[in-house]
């Protein structure tokens, strides 16, 4: 008999489609604007070419790399993606265990529907991360930020590339807002839940954004933060070998190449002809 069960990442994303309302698997795939980004994303994949040596012994494969000073079993790490309990009811909590079991790492969105702490509880062991959005509100940015220290996350990556969020057609269109069911859970004031508020014709998300997340970061920001604390730190969506230089300057631990999954700007390369 011939299974349906999803065996690759193209079987999930039509799982996806078949299973999820329309606004929340649109929320998922889609990317900003005209979404030139994303198919440049999608194309530069396709791009990839192997070249294997052979008559090697592959009978022990070791694809364990050094991260943040911490060994993981594979170069590949779970980055932060927001809102995963409307996928699936145990959300960042099923993610991390899963993470967990493979020794590999997980970033955990700032706007995840399960806390900082409910993470850290489902997988004790884990390597995790925090990935911060700096809250024009900065004693409450400085209490995340606490709260991840103490829940033994082990580093922060700091979104660089969301002074506003992308322009994301199929989420304006939709009204996007989180089911009232679910909410931000790394939050506790009410207008900060993104879940309650009537956000009018726009993207709920968009909204919540412009009102809550500071424009007006710079790199004495990335300072503040670093004096703040003693998590390493990482800069999420560089896409400049200048403003990589920049952040050596600065102190940080890392850069992350990325452009949020063609989510932010659209028109910006894809993350293998970065410069
Ligand atoms: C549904 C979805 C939600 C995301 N949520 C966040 C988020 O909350 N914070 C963030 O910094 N990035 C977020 N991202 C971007 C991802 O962390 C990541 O940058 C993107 O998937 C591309 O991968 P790359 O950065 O490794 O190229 C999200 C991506 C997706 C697809």
């Amino acid at each position: 008999m011939i299974s349906n069960k999803p065996v690759c990442v193209n079987d999930f994303e039509k799982h996806a489609k078949d299973v999820l309302p329309k606004a929340i698997y649109d929320y998922y795939f889609s990317g900003a604007d005209e979404q030139q980004t994303l198919k440049d994303n999608v194309a530069a994949f396709s791009r990839w070419r192997l070249c294997p040596r052979v008559l090697r012994d592959v009978s022990n494969v070791d694809l364990s790399v050094n991260i943040l000073g911490q060994r993981i079993s594979m170069p590949i790490c779970v980055s932060a993606t927001a809102m995963q309990r409307m996928a699936h009811p145990e959300g960042e909590v099923a993610t991390v265990r899963a993470c967990s079991s493979l020794d590999t790492g997980m970033m955990l969105s700032t706007w995840a529907t399960s806390s900082i702490e409910q993470v850290a509880k489902a997988a004790p062991r884990a390597i995790r991360w925090l990935q911060l959005y700096i809250y024009k509100d900065r004693t409450l940015t400085k209490s995340l930020v606490q709260r991840a220290e103490k829940a033994g996350y082990q580093g922060i990556f700091l979104t660089v590339d969301t002074p506003y969020l992308g322009k994301r057609l199929a989420d304006i269109r939709n009204k996007f807002k989180l089911p009232p069911h679910l909410r931000m859970e790394n939050f506790e004031t009410l207008d900060l839940m993104f879940s309650k508020k009537d956000y009018g014709e726009d993207s709920g998300l968009a909204v919540y954004t412009a009102d809550a997340i500071d424009p007006t970061i710079t790199w004495q920001d990335v300072d503040w933060l670093r004096q703040m604390t003693k998590l390493p730190i990482v800069l999420k969506g560089i896409l400049r070998a200048d403003d990589a230089r920049e952040g050596v300057k600065h102190g940080i631990a890392g850069i992350l190449v990325s452009n949020h999954g063609a989510r932010q700007l659209d028109c910006v390369p894809a993350t293998d002809v970065a410069t």
